[in-house]
């Protein structure tokens, strides 16, 4: 009894007298004191900005790798710089270059020439941290904590204005955003995870991503997949924390709609590609030279060589009675190696068209230098794809641009993004069996010369939505909410 009154009387008003007076002196001034240095800290920024340009950020940790991803990372700076000359731009890597020499193989690998003295580089050191061999298990988990720490990191060492990812980190984006308080942009070129990966494992399925061991126990397997599910979700979160998101093509577009689910920010931005120099190629094929047929593609699994060969196996097929027609086609494989397995594979293939008879009709050229390249271009008439599922195919663009009557596969990128077969707009042909591919080639055979001509000015035409003009035009546009001040 008398203990409960004490409780009751005592214990409990001192205790909310203690939070009411806690409340009154340390939280209420804290939360004050913090707004206040926080608004400073803002309004610093602000004036710095208003007085010395915007500092832009460009988080790139290879910036001086010199693949497609740095191409996008250039010229989106070259744009920036040429539309906001007064930005200030500053870009986090682990690369050790100069700048000078940065700049100088930009200027030599991409034709991009940028200012050296514009550039600012924010040296990171943990280098480790995002490299997948780090992490033997949970690498993707691993990895984009990694990058977590990398992103703090690049915080703080430098607070920009503005900030854009253009490797596909997403998990350094809650940090911009709420950290640093500043809108953030991201290209997205690929997905970290995908559904299909999910898909892969839950169908029990051995492949890049899940070992045997794992397809084989389904109490793994489950496992596997909450641990997907749950990376998914994630994923989703800290990629709703980007303002602007650019992503590289449909295929991307698809899946991170599927993962981040905000389509009204998301916005398809094509990568710039090399196509003002193809377009100018003349043809020099003359009307008594064989009908050549180009395929351009590295001699791996996934580019389905095969399935060319067995195009053409079926063409003989379709010309048995036309044996002058047969022996004209001719059917060029460049492409290059890189290893002793792709070498071997060119040897199945050599050996694939000698059991189809074919060896007379199919030529090889492996490892050809650019000049050579150029050379196949102008004397072939149509161009050859197989791939399924492609996620994009810039050698289908290149085809189109250097002006040759592409027939590619009817699916991924060639489907989604770059071949128009509507009878109006054709740009070229879209196949999927062997059988269809044979058909399709006589079909360009037989075109007559003004439709042929038609379908060459569309395609060509068309490929422009993939220059480096309108990768700048479009990115500038999608950008433009992150460069405005108070945005
Ligand atoms: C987007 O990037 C991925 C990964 O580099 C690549 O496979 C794909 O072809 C790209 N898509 C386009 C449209 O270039």
């Amino acid at each position: 009894m008398l203990f409960e009154a004490f409780i009751l009387l005592v214990v409990l008003p001192l205790f909310f007298l203690t939070l009411l007076l806690f409340g009154a002196f340390v939280i209420i001034p804290g939360a004050f004191i913090f707004a206040s240095w926080y608004m400073r800290i803002y309004e610093r920024k602000k004036q710095r900005r208003l007085r010395d340009g915007p500092n832009l950020a460009f988080f790139h940790p290879y910036c001086n790798a010199g693949g497609g991803g740095e191409r996008v990372l250039w010229v989106a700076i070259k744009a920036i710089l040429t539309r906001y000359p007064d930005t200030n731009i500053y870009i986090y890597t682990v690369d050790t270059a100069e700048p000078q020499t940065i700049a100088n193989k930009v200027q030599n690998t991409f034709n991009v020439k940028v200012d050296a003295s514009k550039l600012n580089f924010i040296r990171l050191v943990s280098k480790r941290v995002i490299e997948a061999s780090s992490y033997p298990y949970f690498t993707l988990l691993m990895q984009s904590l990694g990058s977590m720490v990398m992103g703090m990191e690049a915080f703080m060492k430098f607070n920009p204005d503005i900030f854009i990812d253009t490797t596909g980190y997403a998990f350094t984006y809650p940090i911009f955003r709420y950290l640093a308080q500043c809108p953030v942009g991201t290209y997205t070129h690929y997905p970290i995870i995908t559904k299909s990966m999910m898909r892969r494992v839950q169908q029990r399925i051995v492949s890049y991503n899940n070992r045997g061991i794992i397809a084989r126990n389904p109490v793994f397997t489950w496992c596997k997949l909450l641990y997907y599910k749950a990376f998914g979700w994630l994923y989703g979160i800290v990629g709703r924390c980007a303002d602007v998101v650019m992503v590289n093509g449909t295929w991307t577009e698809d899946h991170i709609n599927d993962l981040w689910n905000s389509p009204f920010k998301t916005h398809r931005v094509y990568p710039p590609c090399e196509v003002t120099e193809l377009k100018q190629l003349r043809s020099l094929v003359k009307d008594t030279d064989p009908i050549r047929i180009l395929s351009v593609a590295q001699f791996r699994p996934e580019k389905d060589h095969p399935l060319m060969l067995q195009a053409m196996y079926e063409l003989r097929n379709l010309l048995v009675k036309n044996e002058v027609l047969w022996n004209k086609i001719k059917l060029v494989f460049a492409g290059a190696c890189r290893n002793a397995e792709d070498e071997e594979r060119v040897q199945n293939l050599k050996d694939l068209a000698k059991h189809l008879s074919l060896e007379n009709s199919v030529q090889f050229v492996v490892n050809a230098p650019y000049a050579q390249l150029l050379q196949l271009y102008q004397t072939c008439s149509i161009g050859l794809h197989a791939m399924w599922n492609e996620h994009f195919g810039i050698s289908v663009v290149e085809l189109m641009a250097a002006g040759l009557i592409t027939i590619a596969h009817r699916s991924g990128g060639p489907l989604a993004d770059i071949v128009e077969t509507s009878d109006t707009s054709r740009t070229g042909f879209l196949c999927s069996e062997a059988d269809e591919y044979a058909r399709a080639i006589l079909e360009v055979i037989a075109l007559a010369p003004d439709e042929r001509q038609r379908i060459i000015d569309a395609a060509r035409a068309s490929v422009d939505r993939f220059s480096t003009l309108e990768f700048e035009k479009t990115f500038l546009r999608v950008a433009e909410p992150l460069m405005k001040l108070d945005s």
